[in-house]
């Protein structure tokens, strides 16, 4: 096991890829705590890891509130007894044209997706520094390249790959890691949206888009596969990483 011990806690994981990174984490050996809006989403998950022999439990927080994210990491600290990884993961998408994106709608993604990795890094980042553990924040291949009809996304991940880049230079000293995972499209149902959106509202094949860029759909596991590696002390020489996992998606 690669994580024996380890104390993770992973926002936005009742379903998608948090889910898939509590499920894995926990057969590696790591205690979860289970973050989400969705409370009974991350009870759910919570009682599967449960179920199956593992350590977790679930705690509600919306990323976007920092009393609630301070609140979040508080009692997963208290209720693990300490905090070894952080994994920023809660994320929505928005895929339509730039001029229809409303002032609220641009609000509520950056509050999520570049907002809430802000809040988490912010108030696990002491805790962290006294176990000398480490963050992974969930950018994107869209934080890579460009894409059409993504552009508020692509804005928000571009941000975190930055965020992360620069915290990586500020925590070294303090021993805290601090990188991103750059999934392109992931078989969740945030990947389907992306899909769906493309092809019933905007005609857009998105068959061919992700054949011509990634070569097909890829698979929550093979993000989940690279998380491990980067929580888990193999990596330890890892930090300030943005790591495609994309089949080279966006390498040509
Ligand atoms: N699926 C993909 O193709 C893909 C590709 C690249 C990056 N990502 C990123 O990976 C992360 C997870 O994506 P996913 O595909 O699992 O998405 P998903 O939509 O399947 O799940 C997202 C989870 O985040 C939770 N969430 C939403 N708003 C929240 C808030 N304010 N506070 C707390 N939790 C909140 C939801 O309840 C949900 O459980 C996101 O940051 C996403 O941008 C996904």
């Amino acid at each position: 096991m690669q994580l024996t011990n380890k104390r993770v806690l992973i926002t936005g994981a009742a379903a998608g890829l948090g889910r898939d990174f509590a499920l894995r984490f926990a057969t590696e050996g790591a205690v979860i705590t289970v973050s989400d809006i969705d409370e009974s989403g991350a009870q759910a998950v919570a009682a599967e890891i449960k179920a199956a022999g593992g350590q977790a439990h679930a705690l509600r927080a919306d990323v976007t509130v920092e009393a609630d994210v301070a609140r979040l990491v508080a009692d997963a600290v208290a209720a693990m007894g300490g905090l070894d990884c952080l994994i920023n993961n809660a994320g929505i998408e928005t895929i339509k044209p730039v001029t229809d994106i409303s002032e609220a709608e641009w609000d509520r993604l950056m509050a999520i997706n570049v907002k809430g990795v802000f809040f988490g890094c912010k108030h696990a980042f002491p805790h962290l520094a006294e176990t000398h553990g480490n963050i992974i924040n969930l950018a994107s291949a869209a934080g890579l390249i460009g894409w059409p009809l993504l552009s508020l996304y692509c804005a928000s991940k571009g941000a975190v790959i930055q965020m992360s880049k620069a915290l990586s230079q500020e925590f070294r000293e303090a021993g805290v890691r601090v990188n991103a995972l750059c999934p392109m499209v992931i078989a969740t149902d945030m990947g389907s949206r992306f899909k769906d959106t493309y092809e019933k509202e905007y005609g857009v094949p998105a068959g061919d888009m992700l054949d011509a860029r990634q070569g097909r759909l890829g698979r929550p596991e093979e993000v989940t596969a690279a998380a491990v590696f980067l929580a888990s002390d193999g990596a330890s020489f890892v930090n300030g990483v943005a790591l495609p996992i994309d089949n080279g998606g966006t390498a040509g």
